[in-house]
């Protein structure tokens, strides 16, 4: 299991300490949640502020878009190298376009679905994709609870995706009590926010959930 860990949970103001001690054998990815305040009501951070956090740290960076129109958001992350940029199927009606061009600047490329949105969505989608995330929460905050649809929905793209090489990403709600389940069912990739920026070592918590997808621990 591969940890992206979302910096919207930790406190923007000391990214400048927390980025650079970050270990990549711990935390995998930095999760870059992008959101406009149109897609999604809440206003986080943009390119700018994304340039900023790639100095700090040699971690590949997972953008997030939680745009309207991602066509014109997009590419101002190019040149940023990410290891992946994600757009969610709500926002476009060109998505094939959209999965073609991130691809032709190198970046890998996810599609992300909202909770209430049918994988049929994704299905003509899927020879365009390098992943696909599933959100286990409406976007919006970090710290909000893992919805129950979730595990079956997870079950379900993951059977979608066996005859190509994506990656399966889960976002919203991760934490030590669902992961080792998540793990079984063949996610690659858990995003966590409050998991790993909340209380203690970010570190050592990556490296808790990480423990946790091998044995079947619950902390109550
Ligand atoms: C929600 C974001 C998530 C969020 C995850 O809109 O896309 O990445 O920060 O935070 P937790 O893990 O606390 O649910
Ligand atoms: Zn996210």
């Amino acid at each position: 299991m591969k940890i992206s860990a979302s910096v919207l949970a930790a406190p923007i103001t000391s990214l400048e300490r927390i980025l650079p001690n970050l270990d990549p054998s711990a935390v995998d990815y930095i999760h870059v949640d992008v959101m406009d305040g149109n897609f999604v009501p809440q206003i986080s951070f943009g390119e700018s502020i994304t340039g900023e956090m790639k100095t700090l740290t040699h971690i590949p960076l997972d953008i997030h878009l939680m745009v309207a129109h991602p066509e014109k958001e997009v590419p101002k992350y190019f040149s940023l190298k990410p290891e992946f940029i994600t757009f969610h199927i709500e926002t476009t009606h060109f998505s094939v376009r959209l999965c073609e061009l991130i691809r032709s600047s190198g970046i890998k490329v996810g599609i992300s679905l909202n909770p209430s949105t049918p994988l049929a969505c994704i299905e003509n989608l899927l020879p365009y994709l390098d992943l696909v995330l599933i959100m286990t929460v409406d976007p919006g905050f970090y710290g909000q609870s893992f919805v129950k649809s979730g595990f079956e929905k997870i079950a379900k793209a993951r059977e979608m995706i066996s005859n190509y090489t994506i990656l399966l990403e889960v976002d919203g709600g991760v934490n030590v009590n669902n992961i080792h389940q998540l793990s079984s069912l063949g996610v690659d990739i858990c995003v966590a926010g409050s998991a790993v920026f909340k209380t203690g070592d970010p570190n050592l918590n990556a490296k808790t959930l990480k423990k946790a997808c091998e044995v079947n621990f619950q902390i109550t």
